[in-house]
Order: structure tokens, then C-alpha cells, then sequence
């Protein structure tokens, strides 16, 4: 099968910058696939170039086959800061995308109330972004790329600012969704235990030039529970990534 989304000899310079150094990398249909690597090894970069935002320098990101020229309704891109519009409710928040797709008012009205049940906010549609909190804020702008059914999502560090237990709460949240649709996800995170938790495979990327330094496959089975994060299986592929990402450049 073709992958979903396929970095080809992706590079992408800023001035002399080389922040992306040949990027290759096959994302397969319904694979959730987590990016880890040091600060400034490109791998924001990686994901807005994959979601348009960003041109690459040579090479391309082919999603379903098709070159990334710009940003599209196909990919959903989730931000650290939530990029909620504060003056919307939750409801308004979810429905903006869906404006652009000519959809009449009930359709369009069904879909906003089931991605805002998907994640959970049901009772908090007609509230504003200031009341909420963080992880409500995130949940609303999940639900948000949800409601534009994109092919597959990009998420660049979507529970960096949350704290630890809701992290946790969100990690199962979407990995309970992604069980139900099996939507393809590229997922960066600074956390390894988020990483290895989450994912079918794990990226590391290092710095200077930013580029893919290994594929660590997590082979352990979902559902993800409490009992899979504590096994030992775990820990070793945690201590895997660890050491891949921490003493990257020195010699085993
Ligand atoms: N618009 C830009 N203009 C100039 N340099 C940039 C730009 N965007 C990124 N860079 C540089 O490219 C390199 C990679 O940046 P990028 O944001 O992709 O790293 P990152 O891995 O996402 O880092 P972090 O973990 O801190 O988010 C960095 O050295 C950064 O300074
Ligand atoms: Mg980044």
C-alpha cells in the first residue's frame, strides 16, 4: 500500500541554516507515528512542511501521492498554543473550518456536536475559550481539526503545556479516538515517555544539521493501558529513545 504521508529527501535552509538535511521518511495509512529529537533539530519544520506552511527547499512531502503545495482541509495541524479564537465559544471554535465547506446548516450543526462529544466538551459548548482550562482549550482544538475530517492529523507538541496528570488523561483521549478511526498521525513531543506511549513507531531526529537519526519500532499493543506504561517492555524501549536522544553524537 502507498504510504499516507511520505517525506522525500526533504531539506529546508534558513540563510545558511541547514534545519532539515534530507528528511525520508513513509508514513503508513492509520499508523501513528512520534517525533522526538533535542531542540532545533528541525522537527517543527518537518511538520510544517508536511502541513504546507512552510516550503521545503528541495525535495517534498507527498500526501497520498499528491505534493504538498500549501496548506489543505486534507491535513489538520494542532498546535502547542491552542490558536483558539477567544471571542468564539467552544461551538463557534469547532464550527469555523467547517465554513468553508458548503454543507448545510443541520449537517454541518451534527458534525460540530459530535466532535465536540468526541472529546469530551459536550457541556462546555457554549462557553468561552478564558474559562476554560488548558486541556479543555486543547481538547476544543482537537475537536476543531476534527470537524474538517482531515486525512491525517499533525501535532506539534499539542500537550506541551498541560501538566502531568491531564497529559496523561489526553494521551488516552486520543488514543481512544485514534482506536475508532484509525486517522494517521505524526505527532512531535518533548517527551519520551509521551513518545513511546502513543506510538506504532518512534522518529528520533538530531541537530546541526537537523536530520532522521533512527526509527525505533514500539511493539507493544493497544489499548495502551497503566499496565502496558509500567511494564518492563516499556522501559526498555523508553531507554531505547532515551539514549538515541540524549547522547546523540557519542560513541557506544
Ligand atoms: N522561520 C525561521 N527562520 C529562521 N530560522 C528558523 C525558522 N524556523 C526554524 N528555524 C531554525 O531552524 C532550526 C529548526 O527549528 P525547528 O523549529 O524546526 O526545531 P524543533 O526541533 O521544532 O525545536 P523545538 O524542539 O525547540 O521546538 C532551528 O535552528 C531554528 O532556529
Ligand atoms: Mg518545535
Amino acid at each position: 500500500m502507498n504510504p499516507k504521508i511520505s517525506f522525500r529527501n526533504v531539506t529546508r535552509s534558513f540563510g545558511s541554516l541547514l534545519a532539515l538535511d534530507r528528511l525520508n521518511l513513509d508514513i503508513a495509512d492509520g499508523e501513528f507515528v512520534t517525533v522526538v529529537g533535542p531542540s532545533g533539530c528541525g522537527k517543527s519544520t518537518a511538520l510544517n512542511v508536511a502541513a504546507g506552511l512552510v516550503p521545503t527547499s528541495s525535495g517534498q512531502v507527498l500526501v497520498d501521492g499528491a505534493p504538498v503545495i500549501g496548506p489543505g482541509p486534507d491535513r489538520g495541524v494542532i498546535f502547542q498554543q491552542y490558536a483558539l479564537f477567544p471571542w468564539l465559544t467552544v461551538r463557534q471554535n469547532v464550527e469555523f473550518g467547517l465554513r468553508l465547506k458548503a454543507l448545510p446548516a443541520k449537517e454541518r450543526r451534527s458534525i460540530v456536536q459530535r466532535c465536540i462529544a468526541l472529546v469530551g466538551l459536550t457541556d462546555f459548548a457554549d462557553a468561552l475559550p478564558k474559562t476554560l482550562s488548558g486541556g479543555m482549550k486543547q481538547r476544543c482544538a482537537i475537536a476543531r481539526a476534527y470537524a474538517v475530517d482531515p486525512k491525517v492529523l499533525l501535532m506539534d507538541e499539542p500537550f506541551g503545556a498541560l501538566d502531568a496528570l491531564t497529559r496523561v488523561n489526553m494521551q488516552d483521549q486520543l488514543l481512544l479516538t485514534w482506536s475508532g478511526d484509525r486517522r494517521t498521525v505524526l505527532f512531535i513531543t518533548h517527551d519520551v515517555d509521551e513518545a513511546v506511549y502513543l506510538a506504532n513507531r518512534v522518529v528520533v531526529m538530531a541537530a546541526r544539521p537537523g536530520r532522521l537519526q533512527e526509527v525505533i519500532p514500539v511493539d507493544l499493543p493497544y489499548p495502551r493501558t497503566e499496565a502496558i506504561r509500567l511494564s518492563a517492555e516499556f522501559t526498555a524501549i523508553r531507554n531505547h529513545v532515551w539514549r538515541a536522544v540524549y547522547h546523540q553524537g557519542e560513541a557506544h
